[in-house]
């Protein structure tokens, strides 16, 4: 662990477990598959949805010992979606080491993605519990939705903050809001409890991609484990940039679009418009607005009684925020 992610050491021995139970049942008879299931699922993850999914385990008094072996559908989930991405974003520097679809090609890293959906969506029936397949199967319908949207409003400058959101929950939140309604539903806790941990999971997992978006700008490759500056290169107008674009004169605004959509812009050109997000305060709003996300994550656990299991999804929460990486 670095200084980064010192915070997290307190939860090192369910990090040994979810990584132990993930190679466990990770296993194909083609030699390939594994090649890049390791590689993949390795280097730096974090491992932040199976563990937000034992927590809520925990916080419902969850007992089976499966736990750990549920767990890790959140991260097959993660990862393969991380795969696809790779290949729609052309990146090439995935938790940093070389993304999959740069040392196998596009064909693989897919298909890789595509096994990996197909484990999760096997150790999840080995639950025997409907409720809780059709929440995750839901939930990878909603991303590829939301990836599918963001794909549509690439090069988008007219896009609002409320697209903008509605991507972002469907594409990253959801998937981290399941995590923690699948603790509730596996332990048959009510709907009350479903729906707090639902919320829960939802505003922490927007306040995650709100930090995400914001690192792209402010961060170091080094750092951040993948390429900073490189949504805009992608065509992917986000919040930080929303924001700068609300606050340019409109002639200001048709000459960068000009300049971005029509022509070859130089490193330089990307460069300055990195500065111009970087001077104008949409960061220190951002950085507000995922705060107030994670306090209302953190409030949607009210109806719980005090716990160390409950203060540590609120650590957990908030280190989603006050990560550099
Ligand atoms: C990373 O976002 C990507 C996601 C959060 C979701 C990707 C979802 C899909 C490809 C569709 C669903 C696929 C499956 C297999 C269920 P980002 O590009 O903003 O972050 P990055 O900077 O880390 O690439
Ligand atoms: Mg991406």
């Amino acid at each position: 662990m670095d200084s980064d992610t010192s915070n997290l050491i307190q939860f090192k021995d369910h990090f040994e477990i979810i990584n132990d139970e993930m190679f466990k049942v990770f296993n194909s008879r083609v030699p390939l598959v594994e090649e890049i299931g390791r590689h993949a699922l390795l280097g730096h993850g974090k491992r932040l949805r199976p563990l937000i999914f034992v927590l809520s385990c925990e916080l419902c008094s969850y007992q089976q010992e499966d736990v750990y072996q549920l767990s890790t559908i959140f991260e097959y989930i993660h990862t393969a979606s991380l795969l696809h991405d790779d290949v729609l974003d052309n990146a090439e520097i995935r938790r940093n080491r070389p993304s999959a679809n740069q040392v196998w090609g596009n064909h693989a890293a897919v298909l890789e993605g595509d096994f990996l959906v197909s484990k999760a969506l096997a150790i999840a029936i080995r639950a025997g519990n409907i409720p809780f397949l059709a929440k995750i199967t839901e939930t990878t319908t909603q991303m590829t939705e939301g990836q599918i949207l963001e794909l549509a409003h690439t090069d988008d400058w007219e896009i609002s903050k409320d697209l903008y959101l509605e991507i972002v929950t469907a594409k990253t939140a959801m998937l981290i809001s399941t995590a923690c309604a699948c603790g509730a539903i596996i332990s048959d806790a009510g709907s009350e409890t479903a729906d707090a941990l639902t919320r829960f999971g939802l505003d922490a997992g927007i306040a995650f991609q709100l930090i995400d978006d914001l690192l792209d700008y402010t961060s170091s490759e080094e750092v951040f484990g993948k390429p900073v500056g490189k949504d805009l290169r992608e065509g992917k107008v986000t919040l930080p940039f929303i924001y700068t674009l609300e606050q340019l004169a409109i002639t200001e605004k048709n000459r960068l679009e000009d300049l971005f959509l029509k022509h070859q812009p130089t490193d330089d050109d990307y460069k300055d418009i990195i500065d111009l997000v970087r001077r104008n305060g949409a960061l220190d709003r951002i950085r507000d607005e995922a705060q107030s996300y994670v306090d209302k994550a953190i409030n949607s656990l009210d109806i719980f009684p005090d716990s160390t299991t409950k203060r540590d999804l609120a650590i957990l929460s908030q280190h989603i925020i006050d990560r550099k990486k």
